[in-house]
């Protein structure tokens, strides 16, 4: 898949699971179990991307040609999405995180009346505003499918709510409160017999769990590269199918967008004939050659590799939670659904002082899911048992004496 087996000067499929350990700074300066909101800096990666940056001012960022050849370069990574992800470079638009990506899509379908949105009831900020912002201006209406762990009620829930009228599905791959790895499969077929128009958020799939982007259906695909993918804060990609391009013409523009004709008089733009139409304004395009370089990483590492190995210990994770008394369990155990991301609630405990608190005693970072009353654990490539062992027994700690009205213990 990638081109040079070496990333950043570190081949990673050589290391042991100690010795990548070793390259994540936050790995060892605290329990960082909290990859699903922002990777951790990887060393050598960490070097490569300071350096292509300052590189890049050093060098005089206005020489002639120099701001269209670091534009240029930053193609490396559209390049390496088309080849790993098995779509064209002109169905990708590098943009700064997946909330660009959603939000390309609900900006430019040309909406119309009746028109209705199906998501979840688990989904983040950036895959909720965008369609509550249309319901507001009474553009549609959303329709909120409730999750389980339940692969079949699941599938059910959205042939129930998937009609007629239904003119995006727009639902995570992976979802953020509980990890839920939903059979994209079958919601997608569903999705298309009944000519809805099919967003995936792949905020929390892309280099989590292993992607096979032309085994199911889908018309858009949001990326982020900040988290799964390593890449620098900043990166993210939209995938659109080559035949949208045309029906979602670009909300926001810019130089970049595409060419400027006049004629007769009359002055234009002819957008690029690819989704680099929906790339505009001047940009730190290097943190996409750094990306490059971080999915190289991830990719040696290998994603499947990584995914089983972090199931694995999310099962243990499981079985030693489910046994502490006041603990329930959010996500799956196992199974289609189940990913290396890990909810449960405390009793007595809400979630942002649960949160705090293990921060604050054991320094154990986690998200608060307080939709759910509860927290969430990543478990990457870089944590260990260790890790998991110290979160249980910090859990066991605050299960049994439970938050004073909920203030966190600092
Ligand atoms: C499912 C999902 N979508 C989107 C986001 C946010 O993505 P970004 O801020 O990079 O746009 C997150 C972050 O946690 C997420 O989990």
């Amino acid at each position: 898949m990638a081109e040079r087996p070496e990333a950043a000067g570190v081949d990673p499929a050589t290391l042991s699971w100690a010795a990548l350990r070793a390259l994540v700074p936050a790995a060892t300066s605290c329990r960082y179990l909290n990859l699903g909101t922002l990777a951790p800096g990887v060393a050598p990666l960490l070097a490569e991307t300071d350096a292509g940056y300052r590189a890049w001012m050093e060098s005089g960022p206005g020489l002639p040609l120099a701001y269209f050849g670091a534009k240029q370069a930053a193609d490396v990574a559209r390049a390496h999405l088309a080849l790993s992800l098995h779509v064209g470079e002109d169905e990708i638009a590098l943009l700064g995180n997946s909330s660009d990506a959603i939000n390309v899509v609900a900006c430019g379908i040309d909406w119309r009346p009746g028109d209705e949105v199906v998501i979840t009831d688990e989904e983040h900020h950036a895959g909720l505003f965008p369609w509550l912002r249309l319901q507001q201006q009474g553009i549609v209406r959303v329709r909120e499918v409730p999750l389980g762990t339940d692969v079949q009620r699941i599938v059910d829930a959205f042939d129930r709510a998937i009609t007629p009228r239904t003119r995006v599905v727009a639902i995570s791959h992976v979802t953020c409160h509980a990890g839920v790895n939903l059979p994209v499969g079958e919601i997608g077929r569903i999705a298309r017999d009944r000519g809805a128009f099919l967003l995936l958020d792949g905020s929390q799939s892309a280099g989590h769990v292993p992607l096979d982007l032309p085994a199911f259906p889908w018309d858009a695909y949001a990326i982020t590269g900040h988290k799964w993918l390593f890449g620098p804060v900043g990166t993210g990609a939209l995938i659109l199918r080559r035949e949208h391009l045309e029906r979602l013409p670009p909300s926001w523009v810019g130089s970049g967008s595409g060419d400027l004709r006049v004629e007769n008089g009359t002055s234009r733009i002819d957008y690029h004939l690819s989704a680099r139409r929906y790339e505009f304004g001047t940009r730190d395009w290097t943190k996409f050659v750094a990306w490059d370089a971080a999915m190289t990483f991830v990719e040696r590492i290998g994603v499947e590799r990584a995914f089983q190995r972090g199931l694995a210990l999310g099962v243990r994770l499981h079985d030693q939670l489910s046994s502490v008394p006041g603990v329930e369990m959010i996500s799956a155990r196992d199974g289609s659904l189940a990913t290396c991301l890990v909810a449960f609630r405390v009793a007595g405990w809400d979630a942002q002082p649960l949160m705090e608190t293990l921060w604050h005693r054991w320094r154990i970072a986690v998200r608060a899911v307080p939709e759910k009353r509860g927290i969430r654990v990543t478990i990457a490539f870089f944590n260990d048992e260790s890790d998991l062992e110290a979160l249980v027994a910090a859990v066991a700690e605050l299960a049994a004496a439970p938050a004073k009205a909920g203030a966190a213990d600092r």
